[in-house]
């Protein structure tokens, strides 16, 4: 029975040797008296021949179809001239079958494995024949020889695996929970983890220094391409390091990924930029360096200006003005920069005014085409120009609002007229961002929200801020951002008790609260707490860019839809009613469901 080795790995070495395979029939042929049949495992495929001078095998071959599991015996042997196929590891020898064997048949799949047009709820649907395609299988692997570099590069740096709870209880951490009822404690729940967050905060007032763990996080959140409801982040805290060490520890094991698991040199060091140029220059705090535009400050310059629109956003407390130049773009058509301004109008902006620069020289209704020229004075329309730089033949875009909205939807046009335009360079342009703001001003609920966490240190002396001006303080948080995807975030955190409850007292949350839901930590800080630090990475977003793919769940083996589904168990499911019963819980009427 014994295997010599795996089909895609058999090759000229294996020339005139018998061989034992064993895999899946990817296809089969039937030419002329000879039947080709393309085994499959996860290493790849490998031709086996079956000739009717074996009538034995040669009947059994017959009776072969997709899917069906098989073991081959077989010489194998060069390919005759003109068939050798380049692109296949074992293209230039095939396997004379000597004896076949089948271990399993299978039903006709409901779809081809190497058809590229599925529709994703027919590929999680039948997830377990999806992840049969090679694609799914280089991208599974690709995520093993990604988090085994991790492992290594943490074990060699001395970080120790610890495993943390996941029935925890609930915190505010910024994203909704999942919670799961108790049975033994009627009416009380406990919930999955956002994150070890404090746990390992925990692990290093307990003395353990280093700290890691590949694991699972739970977010009920809306979901996206970059998103799922349960992910994996590499979380990681240690002890006794600052902002920079910990930034140059981190950094190095993101190289090292890099280059064991895909083989790719990532920039030595990575570049750093602060949060707020990053604002001011890409409108987004994780920016796609890709892309060479960035867009140009006009918020002062528009203070005074004829045009109502742009006049009274920069005037508004927190409004923004700014213009985004596509080289080129003046080519766009009046359809194209529609389209553009319904893809900013998704992020809030309630129109995209444009000039096209047609000549440059002539700075009126003469030379720029656009709606809003006519009500520009001369001044207003050169300083457009100088600051942005534009060329005849260019073309640019306004956005004028609220800061968030200009930054949103500038931003990402910025990353998309970018890509669309064909403006992008390739390859990998890492980043850190630093100097996040400690809070940031939630306008529905009229009150300052952590940006980061509340367990993130202000940088030296900005507790000062807290009581007057929360805006104007900064943290120790830096994330890194990789091609426009924040790949991590961390920062390092609070070690003082009264420090720690100063930031509960700026966020709002009294004595009693602070005490009910973190009196573990408010205490743990008065027992000997060391300075300290960390940062987690999001495994399946890394995994993602390296294997160029579009969406988190190619790298995930069972995801969850966009609805938060897992369309193969077909979860979340009703419960019968006893389970209820001993969970002490009753279904709302409204929200019922049939159980069945
Ligand atoms: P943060 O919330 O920034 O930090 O998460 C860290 C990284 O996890 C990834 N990530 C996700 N990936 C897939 N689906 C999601 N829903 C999702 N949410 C986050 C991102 C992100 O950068 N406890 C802190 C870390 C720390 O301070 O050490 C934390 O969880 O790549
Ligand atoms: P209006 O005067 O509202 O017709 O707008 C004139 C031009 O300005 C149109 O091209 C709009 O798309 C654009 N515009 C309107 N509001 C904004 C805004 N907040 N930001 C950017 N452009 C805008």
């Amino acid at each position: 029975m014994k295997r010599t080795d795996y089909c895609g790995r058999i090759d000229r070495r294996h020339l005139e040797q018998i061989v034992t395979v064993m895999g899946w029939v990817h296809r089969r042929r039937d030419h002329g008296g000879v039947i080709f049949v393309d085994l499959r495992d996860r290493e790849g495929l490998v031709q086996v021949v079956f000739d009717p001078d074996r009538p034995e095998s040669f009947a059994t071959a017959e009776r072969l179809r997709n899917e069906y599991v098989v073991r081959v015996i077989g010489l194998v042997r060069p390919r005759p001239e003109g068939t050798v196929n380049a692109n296949l590891g074992s293209g230039e020898i095939e396997v004379l079958a000597h004896d076949i064997e089948i271990l399993n048949a299978a039903l006709t799949p409901p779809f081809q494995l190497d058809d590229e047009n599925i529709s994703e709820t027919v590929r999680l649907q039948h997830r377990v024949l999806d992840l049969r395609r090679p694609q799914m299988q280089k991208n599974m692997m690709l995520r093993h020889r990604t988090a085994t570099a991790a492992r290594r590069y943490l074990d060699a740096h001395g970080f120790i695996d610890i495993e943390t709870p996941m029935l925890y209880k609930s915190t505010p951490e910024g994203a909704r929970e999942f919670l799961v009822p108790s049975r033994i404690h009627h009416g009380q729940f406990y919930a999955l983890p956002q994150s070890p967050q404090l746990f390992k905060q925990l692990l290093m007032m307990a003395g353990f220094d280093r700290y890691y763990q590949i694991v699972k996080c739970f977010r009920d959140e809306d979901l996206r391409a970059d998103r799922q409801p349960e992910f994996t982040q590499i979380d990681i805290e240690t002890s006794f390091l600052d902002e920079q060490e910990i930034r140059d520890l981190m950094e190095g094991l993101v190289r090292t990924m890099f280059r064991d698991a895909l083989g790719v040199a990532l920039p030595d060091p990575f570049p750093v930029m602060r949060f707020a140029d990053a604002m001011r220059d890409y409108g987004s705090d994780k920016p796609d360096m890709r892309v060479p535009l960035k867009l140009t400050e006009l918020t002062d310059v528009m203070k005074t200006a004829d045009f109502k629109v742009f006049r009274a956003a920069a005037e508004l407390r927190n409004g923004r003005v700014a213009a985004l130049n596509v080289p080129g773009g003046g080519a766009l058509s009046r359809k194209e920069i529609d389209d553009y301004a319904a893809f900013a109008g998704i992020y809030g902006a309630k129109g995209l005014a444009y000039i096209k620069v047609n000549d440059a020289s002539r700075v009126s209704e003469e030379g720029l085409q656009s709606p809003i020229v006519k009500f520009m004075s001369q001044d207003l329309l050169h300083a457009i120009l100088q600051r942005t730089g534009a060329k005849s033949g260019d073309l640019i875009l306004f956005g004028a609002d609220r800061e968030k909205v200009v930054n949103d939807a500038l931003g990402a046009l910025r990353a998309k007229i970018g890509h669309d335009r064909g403006l992008a360079e390739s390859g990998w342009r890492p980043l850190w961002v630093v100097d996040f703001p400690m809070f940031e001003y939630d306008d529905a609920a009229r009150t300052w929200a952590a940006r980061h966490h509340p367990f993130t240190a202000p940088k030296d002396g900005h507790e000062a801020f807290f009581d007057a001006d929360p805006g104007r303080a900064v943290a120790k948080a830096y994330d890194v951002v990789l091609n426009g995807w924040e790949i991590g975030g961390g920062s390092v955190r609070i070690h003082r008790e009264e420090v720690q409850s100063r930031v509960f007292a700026a966020l709002r949350i009294s004595p009693e609260d602070q005490r009910r839901k973190f009196g573990f930590l408010l205490d743990a800080l008065q027992y000997g707490a060391p300075p300290h630090g960390g940062i987690a990475f999001g495994l399946d977003r890394m995994v993602t860019l390296m294997a160029g793919a579009e969406s988190i769940r190619e790298v995930i083996a069972f995801p969850k839809t966009q609805r938060g589904q897992d369309l193969l168990v077909d979860a979340p499911t009703a419960v019968p009613e006893q389970q209820l019963r001993d969970l002490h819980i009753r279904i709302r009427a409204s929200d019922s469901v049939k159980v069945s």
